[in-house]
């Protein structure tokens, strides 16, 4: 891989995901629990978060270093103001192949047109459930399945690429699994089932209710005619299959069953500023600091190369190693905080 700094296993760097808001509009269970996420709950004031010119600052720096892709995630990111402004400045950056953004996409219809118009191609929209009321109980807002669909035929019809993500639970959404992928079949979208992980410390999670790769897989080829792809491009987090008699695609996320870390390529940046190097990482590099102290671009460019030269991250290879006892003590980082 020419042209790109590695980390303590060799991996490129490749991607980078900024967070630029800890808030959301919906309050999955298994992300934003209500107990813990509720009206006191202190969310990042405005100038703790990065600006748009710190944020452009940093990814040109990465450009430099080997990123391509960039993937715009929160809590939720519609909930960012002026939004196609950042999509427009990061889109001019020389090197970045690739602009992605994961939404809930409640907010598409007031948002979308105007992110198209900045240069964003790629939606990849959270939805956990066809049944209306379920998924009002899972996102805690009692948003219906309904709305969701609607925002994203309508980002279809600006244009917009999609992925579907369905975080699957055992015994909460896994009869869904038929029912969305009926549904998605005939939409020019890839539905990607996700297997649920145990990200931060407050969201239930245990090996029991998680719905592997290999169970769907097996419910979905009762019923449709799919073969597996090759991965579009090295390290990609789907395992994507195509549907024979459709023009849509069916995909896994088995961060659980089949982990793979030995090509993650991807960084992460917080919306105060912190790099992590993995989902589940435990502490944070402040990068803000080194930027608000007034650091030179080259300066910034060492401090960011080492951090990656020194990343050892690859915890979804060793979690069945990690006793649940350790895996509860370990302090890790929020989803809604670093954007999954
Ligand atoms: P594209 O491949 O560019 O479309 O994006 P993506 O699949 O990487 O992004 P998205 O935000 O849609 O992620 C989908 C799911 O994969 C989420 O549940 C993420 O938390 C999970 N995911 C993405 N990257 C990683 C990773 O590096 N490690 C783990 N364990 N999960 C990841
Ligand atoms: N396990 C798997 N995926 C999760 N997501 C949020 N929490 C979890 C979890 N515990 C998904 C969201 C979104 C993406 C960023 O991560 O549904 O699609
Ligand atoms: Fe749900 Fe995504 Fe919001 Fe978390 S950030 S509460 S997963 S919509
Ligand atoms: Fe990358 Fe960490 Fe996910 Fe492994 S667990 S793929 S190192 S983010």
């Amino acid at each position: 891989m020419a042209g790109s700094i590695t980390d303590k296993f060799g991996r490129p760097i490749r991607d980078l995901r900024i967070s630029v808001t800890d808030r959301c509009n919906f309050r999955c269970r298994y992300c934003m629990p209500k107990e813990i996420f509720g009206d006191d709950f202190e969310f990042m004031k405005k100038d703790e978060l990065l600006s748009f010119e710190e944020i452009e600052r940093i990814a040109k720096i990465y450009a430099s270093l080997g990123i391509k892709k960039l993937r715009i995630t929160g809590g939720e990111p519609l909930l960012r103001r002026d939004l196609d402004v950042l999509i427009k400045r990061l889109n001019d950056i020389e090197g970045i192949e690739d602009i992605g953004m994961t939404t809930n996409g409640l907010l598409l219809k007031k948002h979308g047109k105007k992110l198209y118009e900045a240069g964003l191609r790629r939606l990849n929209i959270s939805l956990d459930a066809m049944d209306d009321e379920l998924f009002g109980q899972i996102n805690d807002r009692g948003i219906g399945t309904s709305r969701i669909i609607e925002q994203i035929e309508y980002a279809i019809s600006l244009g917009f690429k999609i992925k579907i993500n369905m975080v699957v639970q055992k015994g909460l959404n896994d009869h869904e699994i038929l029912p969305m992928a009926r549904f998605f079949k005939k939409m020019p979208v890839t539905l990607r089932f996700i297997e649920f992980m145990d990200v931060g410390n407050d969201n239930g999670w245990n090996f029991d209710k998680v719905v592997t790769k290999k169970e769907i897989l097996e419910i979905l080829e009762n019923e449709f005619d799919i073969e597996p792809l090759e991965p579009a491009y090295y390290g990609e987090v789907a395992k994507v299959y195509r549907h024979n008699d459709a023009d849509s695609h069916l995909g896994f996320i088995t961060s659980v069953s089949e982990s793979f870390c030995s090509t993650c390529t991807r960084a992460r940046l917080s919306s105060d500023g912190k790099f992590y190097g993995c989902l589940f990482a435990v502490e944070g590099f402040d990068v803000r600091k080194h930027l608000r102290e007034g650091v030179s671009d080259q300066e910034l460019e060492e401090i960011l190369t080492g951090v990656w030269n020194r990343r050892d991250d690859r915890y979804s290879d060793l979690r069945t190693e990690i006793t649940a006892e350790n895996r509860r003590k370990r302090n890790k980082i929020n989803m809604s905080y670093i954007g999954g």
